[in-house]
């Protein structure tokens, strides 16, 4: 297994994205309720954030709640909502000792009152620090992020703010949810699935794609490493050929 020290800091992925996907059939395998999956997926939120810190990476992304997952159960969205509110809670002090600002994607308004109040105040707390830029994805999906690029460039095309002839890929990133963040170099899901499950379409258009076969609660450093590692031996080549690029 790899390790963070290891890895080699002249090639280090800008930004990582993370499906942390798996909490479920984590507890389940244990003959526990799904809560407790979560509960332990928090854990390893905490620890991956650290060692992003440690490897000064400058932006993390965590997928944590997409569009689709307003469809489970009440009393599962109830959860994964107290555990948003309470590690936001517990996460200020850190996210202040570690320079890291907090940064959102995503329906936000459609959190309810308490778990969206204290994510603007967690993100406004943190907006001057120039560390780590971490965003969580909240009742994100890229379809819907499109729409809405689409809906708000339509508009100005509408009032003649913009002309259809001066529509390109950098006013459409600058509607998306993610204008201020780079695309996305390394992107990372845990727990065997092989989907994008609605991630970030437009911002994945080259990223490399890392799929680990373990569950979100025990993805370790070592599993970071790895991911990374395989990132740092691949060539990105972006549609030229392997000679251009030397
Ligand atoms: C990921 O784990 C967490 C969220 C989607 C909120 P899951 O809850 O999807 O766990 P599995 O995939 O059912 O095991
Ligand atoms: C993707 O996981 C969403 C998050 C990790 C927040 P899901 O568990 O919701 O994805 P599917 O349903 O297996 O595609
Ligand atoms: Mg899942």
């Amino acid at each position: 297994m790899a390790n963070l020290e290891e890895l080699d800091k002249n090639k280090m992925p800008r930004h990582v994205a993370i499906i942390m996907d798996g909490n479920g059939r984590w507890a389940k395998k244990q003959g526990k309720l799904r809560v407790f999956g979560h509960e332990n997926g928090v854990k390893t939120v905490r620890e991956t954030v650290e060692n992003c810190v440690k490897l000064e990476l400058e932006y993390l992304t965590l997928y944590t709640f997409s569009t689709e997952n307003w469809k489970r159960p009440k009393i599962e969205i109830d959860t994964l909502m107290r555990l948003l509110v309470s590690s936001l809670k517990k996460e200020l002090k850190t996210f202040s000792e570690n320079n890291i600002r907090l940064n959102a994607i995503g329906d936000i308004e459609s959190l309810p009152k308490r778990a969206n109040k204290e994510l603007k105040e967690v993100m406004e707390k943190t907006s001057q620090n120039t560390g780590m830029t971490l965003t969580l994805a909240l009742s994100y999906g890229a379809r819907e992020e499109l729409k809405n690029a689409v809906k708000q460039i339509s508009a100005k095309v509408k009032n003649n703010i913009i002309s259809i002839e001066n529509i390109d890929e950098t006013i459409i990133n600058s509607h998306l949810y993610t204008h201020d963040l780079p695309d996305v170099d390394l992107l990372i899901r845990t727990s065997g699935e092989h989907r994008i499950s609605n991630f970030l379409l437009w911002q994945i258009a080259y990223a490399e794609l890392y799929f680990v076969d373990v569950f979100w609660p025990d993805f370790s450093s070592q599993h970071l490493a790895e991911a990374i590692k395989s990132y740092q031996n691949r060539e990105r080549r972006f549609g030229k050929t392997s000679e251009q690029l030397n």
